[in-house]
């Protein structure tokens, strides 16, 4: 059985999940307000990744006979300034997520579980993927510059990403 401490800890996490994959659909929507429906897409699928995470880590609380918890989150922002400000605004979350899951890891070495341990190195590695490809977007949206042409190419190719649950 899971110990309270990484039970607690997990159940946190749940809702840090469940945070961002709230954060993605606001900017979905805002995407969408500003007629960069590609980008928008790309957002909705990280917004099913998200709720993939939360339920990751729901369903092993639960497979440790663990005590699962929905706990309540603040708010989202609804505006942004830009789709820039968007891809940047994700890029500080993902950096925040991946302090929050290393501490996580901390928190499984202090309580010796291992199996615990093993669990999160799925996530560690996700956080260096989310990292990435949120930086990727960010240095192509300042190659584009002002380009109207090229945000319309950029906006297309990310309309075409599609959900695909990992493997387990
Ligand atoms: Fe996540
Ligand atoms: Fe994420």
């Amino acid at each position: 059985m899971i110990s309270k401490k990484m039970e607690e800890t997990i159940n946190e996490q749940i809702m840090h999940e469940f945070y961002s994959a709230h954060l993605y659909l606001a900017m979905a929507a805002y995407l969408e307000s500003i007629d960069l429906p590609g980008f928008a897409k790309w957002m909705r699928i990280q917004y099913q990744e998200e709720v993939f995470h939360g339920m990751k880590m729901f369903d092993y609380v639960i497979e440790r006979d663990g005590r699962a918890v929905v706990k309540q989150f603040d708010g989202v922002p609804e505006e942004w300034k830009s789709v820039n400000d968007v891809f940047e605004s994700a890029y500080k979350h993902e950096q925040k997520v991946t302090s929050l899951i290393n501490n996580m890891v901390d928190v499984a070495l202090a309580e010796k579980d291992h199996a615990s341990h093993i669990f999160l190195q799925w996530f560690v590695n996700e956080q260096v993927e989310e990292e990435s490809t949120a930086k990727g977007i960010i240095q192509q949206l300042k190659l584009l510059g002002d380009s109207k042409a090229g945000l319309f190419q950029v906006d297309r190719e990310l309309g075409q990403r599609v959900f695909t649950p990992p493997a387990e």
